[in-house]
């Protein structure tokens, strides 16, 4: 049974999970996945209650958390960021795209993974400024090893110079071009079932493709981390049907229906999709 009352509680979660930024000349929102870049004025959205339930009876009532502005500011006081991935936050506040940047919440969240896993061989699609790249570098074992993947020069730029500070540069290889590219090249080069942990955020329209090729060189028992899964709330939202938001929902479904991974949808920033590789692939 459908049950969109469901979905439009995720998405309500995940909408009041980021920070919402309302122009006063346009009055259109925007959310932002890092708070600190966010100006004044700033309008919450209003929530009258904490909670959502899900309306289909068969959930009994199931109540789940709505995340207000006063509520993820919270989360964030209660999230240790690194004082080197602050700084990072910090420069790429003011940079073209800054809003495409992890939370500090989900960096956090992506080094609990990375930690709890014993990962040593990850791979990211999709570096921007290197603040996921960076929260998982941060957790790796000096013999640890990250394969970074990025298409933009400038934002690479910054990443690398983070690295360095952060004394990390050695566990960093960073892939200048297109990612799938890179991608292909790693199973060329014999790679495949090699790698412990994967963090795909880069272009939505291709998913499925940056996955297929990851779930290769995910070992069994590896988990691919998917962001932007809720995509601002707008693929539980019938009337929105651009390109991205219908690439996503044929992605969510076609993840949902994948029986070689184990998955988790989990509302943390923009929304995180878990799958972990099945070992009969
Ligand atoms: C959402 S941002 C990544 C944010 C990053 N994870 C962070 O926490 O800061 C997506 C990035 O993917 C890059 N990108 C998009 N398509 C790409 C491609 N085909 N190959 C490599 N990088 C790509 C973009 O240039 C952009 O920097």
């Amino acid at each position: 049974m459908h049950c969109h009352s469901l979905a439009r509680s995720t998405q309500l979660l995940t909408f009041a999970n980021s920070v919402l930024k309302r122009s006063s000349t346009t009055h259109r929102y925007v959310i932002c996945k890092n708070a600190s870049t966010v100006s004044s004025p700033i309008v919450v959205a209003s929530i009258d209650t904490s909670t959502t339930t899900a309306s289909c009876h068969s959930y009994g009532g199931k109540q789940v958390i709505q995340v207000n502005q006063a509520l993820y500011d919270y989360v964030l006081a209660h999230t240790r960021e690194p004082q080197v991935l602050r700084e990072l936050r910090e420069e790429t506040s003011s940079m073209r795209g800054s809003q495409m940047q992890v939370s500090p919440d989900q960096g956090q969240f992506l080094a609990m993974l990375v930690r709890l896993m014993g990962a040593k061989r990850c791979i990211e699609v999709g570096v921007y400024t290197g603040y996921s790249s960076l929260a998982v570098a941060l957790v790796l074992p000096e013999c640890g090893h990250l394969v970074a993947c990025e298409r933009d020069e400038v934002s690479l730029g910054v990443a690398q110079k983070y690295f360095g500070r952060a004394g990390v540069t050695q566990k960093v290889q960073v892939h200048h071009g297109m990612a799938i590219d890179t991608l292909i090249m790693l199973l060329r080069k014999g790679q495949a079932n090699s790698y412990d942990f994967a963090f795909l955020d880069a272009d939505k329209r291709v998913y499925r493709d940056y996955y297929e090729l990851l779930l290769q060189l995910i070992r069994p028992g590896g988990l691919i981390v998917i962001d932007n899964v809720l995509w601002h709330g707008k693929v539980a939202e019938p009337q929105e049907k651009d390109a991205k938001t219908e690439s996503l929902r044929r992605f969510n479904e076609f993840i949902r229906l994948d029986t070689r991974v184990d998955v988790s949808m989990v509302p943390v920033g923009d929304g995180m999709t878990l799958c972990r590789k099945r070992d009969m692939v």
